[in-house]
């Protein structure tokens, strides 16, 4: 066996061409010898999940479900990193895998969908979506106490509840001024959460109200909060205004399979910063119903995700949700053109490249479609691919990607059924 192996010449014989056989030799008993059988395909991951298509290779079945697969220790975590340049059919393959699972009983939120590409989906699997943009008359109120799951005591309540509330305006108010709080801005934005939350339902105009005018004696004057009260106006007087500063006019309702956050109307003109705070608001108002360990299995989706990435504040949230995946039942599913959006979200050594870049080493199953050929050696050194798969990736034509697990891939093709077909389409409306 072994004088085979070393590189003998092919041999032209006829048509046909006999190369070495490129596998490690083997031995074994022929007890066992003559029932092996050296083509054998992969087996897939199982039996057990969603139907996403045919693995390329084997041409069977390849299933795919998150938490089966956490449960059985193949991935260390539920999240789904998607990147594929446009039109490669990122967006259907999220969607696919979603509709899919919700059948088994799952449940999906998407709160940045700046194309408004869902708002059909969840329609058609009888969920809501929300409409948000100026002008518009829907209102979501992001300080909602939301209501409290079972099995969490009042005063922890007040706890997640306000830490929660305190974590959005930070975010909203680095996010707009561009730096992080000082520390005389903490104290300022701590009182006036707490003035503002001795109201039944406070909302964002109550909190900008507190800063620009705080109660005497406090431990800082209305000239120390100046400059945050006016980064947090902007959501109430500012372009964002009628869409965050009053009560919501809305309700989430936790037991409908899906609902959307469709923000085509803002993040049309390119204004990612909207986007972004837009993402910021949504986020947290979910997060009420995202946070109940009992709410089932749910996937949150970011569709067009490099958009919103460009924030340290809203990465440092993004991040702390991720980690805590696992213990809400959520698979977070990011969805970036390339690999190398995760960088240019900062200079190297930057908190907000080490936040996007921590993301990644978040998402435990990386979904491939085809990548520009300027993008190949980046992403082979970021997901340790080998060359065949490099090669795979190069040319890969549209809805088949290589699924990459931590000790396995997948080149797999997405199989659709007509329906889903008209119902994916994206290609229509441009
Ligand atoms: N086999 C296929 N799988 C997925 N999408 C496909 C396929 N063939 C054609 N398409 C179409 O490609 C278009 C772009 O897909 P989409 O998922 O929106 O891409 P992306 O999100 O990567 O920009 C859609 O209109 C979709 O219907
Ligand atoms: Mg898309």
């Amino acid at each position: 066996m072994q004088e085979l192996v070393d590189d003998p010449p092919p041999v032209v014989d006829g048509l046909r061409c006999r190369l070495p056989l490129l596998v490690d030799d083997h031995r074994a008993t022929t007890r066992i010898l003559r029932i092996a059988y050296p083509f054998l395909a992969e087996g897939g991951l199982g039996a057990d999940g969603t139907y996403i298509g045919n693995d390329v290779f084997s041409g069977g079945s390849f299933v795919y479900d998150p938490w089966v697969l956490y449960q059985s220790r193949v991935i260390t975590n539920p999240n789904v990193l998607l990147a594929g340049v446009i039109g490669s059919g990122k967006s259907s393959t999220a969607k696919a895998l979603i509709t899919r699972s919700i059948a088994l009983g799952y449940k999906a939120y998407v709160p940045c969908d700046p194309k408004g590409e869902w708002t059909p989906v969840a329609e058609a699997v009888g969920g809501a979506v929300i409409k948000l943009g100026p002008g518009l008359p829907t209102r979501l109120n992001p300080l909602d106490a939301g209501s409290r799951p079972s099995g969490v005591l009042n005063d922890d309540w007040h706890r997640i509840v306000r830490s929660r509330r305190r974590a959005l305006l930070g975010t909203l108010a680095e996010s707009t001024l561009g730096r992080p709080l000082t520390a005389l801005e903490h104290t300022g934005l701590d009182l006036a959460i707490d003035r503002a939350s001795q109201l039944p339902a406070p909302t964002i105009p109550d909190v900008v109200a507190a800063l620009f005018d705080p109660d005497a004696g406090q431990e800082t004057s209305a000239v120390d909060n100046r400059e945050l009260a006016h980064a947090i106006r902007r959501l109430v007087h500012g372009d964002l205004a009628g869409m965050f500063d009053g009560p919501s006019t809305t309700r989430f309702d936790p037991s409908l399979p899906m609902v959307t956050l469709d923000s085509s109307w803002i993040g049309a003109g390119g204004n990612d910063q909207a986007l972004r705070l837009t993402l910021a608001c949504a986020s947290s108002w979910l997060e009420a119903a995202v946070t109940d360990p009992a709410g089932g299995k749910r996937f949150i989706v970011y569709d067009e995700g490099w958009r919103v990435m460009r924030d340290p504040a809203l990465l440092r949230r993004m991040q702390e949700q991720w980690k805590l995946s696992r213990a809400w039942g959520v698979s977070n599913v990011l969805i970036v053109h390339r690999l190398s959006d995760l960088a240019a979200v900062g200079d190297l050594g930057s908190e907000a490249r080490a936040l996007a870049e921590g993301l990644l080493a978040d998402c435990s199953t990386r979904i491939m479609l085809r990548q520009e050929p300027d993008q190949l050696a980046r992403t082979a050194t970021l997901l340790g691919l080998t060359d065949v798969e490099v090669a795979t990736i190069a040319k890969l034509p549209k809805g088949r990607a290589l699924w990459r697990l931590p000790s396995r891939s997948f080149v797999v093709q997405l199989v659709r059924h007509a329906r889903e077909v008209e119902l994916f389409d994206t290609d229509g409306r441009m």
